[in-house]
């Protein structure tokens, strides 16, 4: 069942939105070469907390942390840990901010220092299929013109879409209805229809899009050592067109 939101949810989740794009721009400077993925997620959990709102994600189905920190080959749910970031590297952070009760879920990949032209362009690509995506959430079309959009131009730019996550549903629970594949074909799935919110959350990896978990339980990498990035929004669908609720 897709839960439908008024006007007045969507401005609710819009505040959970705010705190946690306040939080990615200050990570813009935070983020450093010898910083470590356990400073940056006490920085986070501390902002939120400080702003009267909960890390939605510290407990869930036992994840221990406020924050997922994935750094190069991890393509997502990467545990903070006390390794220093290095000039080169790139990182995602993704966290879910709880504000009374509604939810809002927004990851966003930094470049450590400088780094290379390819994972430049993997960090770009990535960005802009994001928004591929977001044009396409408009009321009528189907989940499916959303995927195609992602897998289209990610595909064309070279690189692989990971299969194994995929956005989602959200509103006063982290995962609802329906599932947002960042692949497949146009024109299929749910249509969709103003006051639903949705993640779009796109993940490309240079190699293959195939992913394995490590012993933790959590941490997913690329199986080939590719690197992986990943930028996701939270949008609610309007009549107008989509609402980025995370826009920073
Ligand atoms: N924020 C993630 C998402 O986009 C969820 C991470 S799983 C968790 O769905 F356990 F870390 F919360
Ligand atoms: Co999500």
């Amino acid at each position: 069942m897709i839960v439908i939101k008024t006007n007045e949810e969507i401005m609710k989740m819009k505040k959970a939105g705010e705190i946690l794009a306040a939080c990615h721009r200050e990570l813009r400077t935070f983020i450093r070469p010898g910083i470590t993925t356990l400073e940056i997620d006490q920085f986070a959990e501390n902002f939120i907390r400080n702003n009267g709102a909960t890390p939605e994600q510290k407990g869930y189905h036992g994840y221990p942390f406020a924050t997922c920190t994935s750094v190069n080959d991890v393509i997502c749910h990467g545990f903070p840990s006390k390794t220093e970031l290095a000039e080169g590297d790139i990182i995602t952070v993704d966290m879910v901010v709880n504000l009374d009760g509604w939810l809002a879920d927004s990851a966003w990949s930094y470049a450590v220092g400088s780094v290379s032209d390819a994972s430049r362009k993997l960090l770009d690509v990535t960005k802009e299929s994001l928004y591929k995506g977001i044009e396409q959430a408009i009321v009528g079309n189907r989940i499916g013109d959303i995927s195609h959009a992602i897998q289209a131009y990610a595909e064309g730019q070279g690189f692989s879409v990971v299969r194994d996550f995929i956005g989602h549903g959200i509103g006063q629970k982290m995962h609802e209805e329906p599932q947002v594949p960042h692949y497949g074909p146009p024109q299929r799935g749910t249509r969709l229809k103003a006051g639903m919110v949705l993640t779009i959350e796109p993940m490309l990896n240079t190699g293959k899009y195939h992913s394995k978990i490590d012993q933790d339980g959590w941490t997913a990498r690329t199986v080939d050592g590719g690197l992986s990035a990943q930028y996701e929004h939270t949008l609610a669908i309007t009549e107008n067109g989509p609402i980025i609720l995370t826009e920073q």
